[in-house]
């Protein structure tokens, strides 16, 4: 892994950010207090109407001060009156009837500043995109951020730009959304797959040194920081020093996570990240590759627009490449949630210590955030004592009209499209376990009080609790 010196401001506490941000979210959102509250996953938000009585309003980014919402309910909140507010500070009615899995929230200053696009005219590459690039790298104290059509691009575009390529091996997890083996494919390579450590689901790496003694033709690491939760980062990247690899972070669930204080995104020689609508910030669709390395930077550049040399603002083609470039639009959008990002993640933080809290007495495996790591809960996932029981528990939250989800299962390597990748044919038994046994709970940041409420009710029901 290449040495780097932090390019950016020797500022790096959350809560400098923090502020920072709540004062950009003031200042852009003043006056805006109609937020308007919608799902695009599922259509789920016709759904919602229909079971709400009232609809939700104003605009939880304004005023509420996610800090003082410890997540524990008081006596108050028990008797509260027929609404309640989210821990993002929204307005839900009750009765609760269903509760979702995720639940974008998008605020009128969004379509002030799509409007203000659509008006431009500039609607494909352009000023609002580089404006995006330029606070995300700021956001990740990174000198480069390059925006890309998704994370699954953003990944593929950085291997790209690695200059990996067929007879190349890059170590991932199985444990993860297919798309972080699926990049190494795209770029010709071979995913070769390392177990996880059961207790964070995230790359052990431990197995990374056991595959690195039997392997003479691995150039990389692809930690996947899961759930929210980092990977082991500096163990890793000592892995990799040793080894002369790069790494290349897939953030894709991780928007703001942090190791020692220091964000995902600049941990290793660079990160991708998703802006896909379940994310911790939206853009719809969308990604970005984060790095302090110019030659890497300027590859994704070049990649994700054919090719071209981003210098002469010609039709000059140096080498071959996709369109994998963000819509002005996309930006857009993604400069806005991106200002309310720390406050998304302080309500799905102030759910998560909700749920730890109240589920202790429950027979299940709360997720674990080691000492000096940040986890933004992206999902809020637990485990159960057997396969059998986890199906059980699903199907009790489904009754109940509380969502849940499994991520991931089966794991990459027993996916059917990796029959014929040669590596998927080893196994790997904490992934393999973990995918039989964890479910994830709803999280999100727009979730009421009493919509958590009724998910650990839901949960101590099954158990008869
Ligand atoms: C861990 C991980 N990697 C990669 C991706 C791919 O991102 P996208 O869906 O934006 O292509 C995702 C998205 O779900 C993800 O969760």
């Amino acid at each position: 892994m290449t040495d780097r010196t932090p390019p950016h401001s020797t500022d790096s506490t959350d809560h400098t950010d923090r502020d920072a941000a709540r004062e950009l979210d003031r200042n852009s959102n003043r006056g805006a207090n109609d937020d308007r509250d919608r799902n695009h996953n599922c259509g789920r938000e016709r759904e919602r109407e229909q079971t709400r009585p009232t609809e939700r309003a104003t605009d939880g980014g304004i005023g509420t001060d996610p800090e003082t919402d410890t997540g524990a309910e008081t006596e108050a909140d028990a008797s509260a009156p027929t609404r309640t507010e989210t821990s993002n500070g929204q307005q839900a009615a009750e009765p609760v009837e269903h509760v979702p899995i995720a639940d974008p929230s998008l605020s009128d200053t969004v379509l002030e500043r799509v409007e203000a696009v659509l008006e431009d005219g500039m609607l494909a590459d352009g000023p609002e995109v580089r404006a995006f690039e330029g606070e995300f790298s700021g956001f990740c104290r990174t000198q480069h951020a390059v925006a890309t059509s998704n994370g699954t691009t953003a990944l593929h575009a950085a291997l790209e730009s690695f200059g990996v390529e067929e007879g190349d091996a890059v170590v991932t997890s199985p444990f993860s959304f297919v798309a972080s083996a699926n990049a190494i494919r795209l770029a010709g390579a071979t995913p070769v797959f390392a177990d996880i450590d059961p207790e964070t689901y995230t790359l052990d790496p431990a197995d990374v040194e056991r595959v690195l003694d039997d392997r003479d033709d691995i150039v990389g690491l692809l930690p996947v920081h899961l759930y929210g939760l980092p990977a082991q980062m500096p163990e890793l990247c000592a892995i990799a020093n040793e080894h002369d690899l790069f790494v290349l972070e897939d953030a894709c669930q991780a928007h703001g996570a942090t190791v020692d204080g220091k964000r995902v995104g600049g941990l290793g020689d660079a990160a991708c990240f998703s802006f896909y609508p379940t994310k911790n910030m939206t853009t719809g669709e969308g990604g970005v590759v984060t790095t302090d390395r110019d030659d890497i930077a300027d590859g994704v550049r070049r990649y994700v627009n054919h090719g071209r040399d981003p210098g002469e603002g010609g039709y000059d083609h140096t080498e071959l490449g996709h369109n994998y470039r963000l819509t002005s639009l996309a930006a857009a959008i993604g400069r806005v949630q991106l200002q309310r990002l720390l406050e998304f993640n302080d309500a799905r933080q102030a759910n998560a210590a909700y749920y730890d809290e109240h589920l202790e007495a429950v027979p299940l495996e709360t997720p674990t955030v080691p000492d000096g790591y940040g986890h933004v809960y992206h999902q809020y996932t637990v485990r159960t004592e057997s396969p059998d029981e986890r199906d059980a528990l699903a199907e009790s939250l489904a009754a109940r009209n509380v969502d849940s989800s499994v991520y991931y299962d089966p794991p990459i390597h027993r996916q059917p499209a990796y029959e014929s990748v040669s590596t998927a044919a080893a196994s790997f038994p904490d992934a393999e376990h973990a995918a039989e046994t964890v479910l994830s709970l709803p999280v999100h940041p727009s979730l009421s009080t009493q919509e958590r409420r009724t998910v650990v009710e839901a949960v101590h029901d099954h158990y008869n609790l």
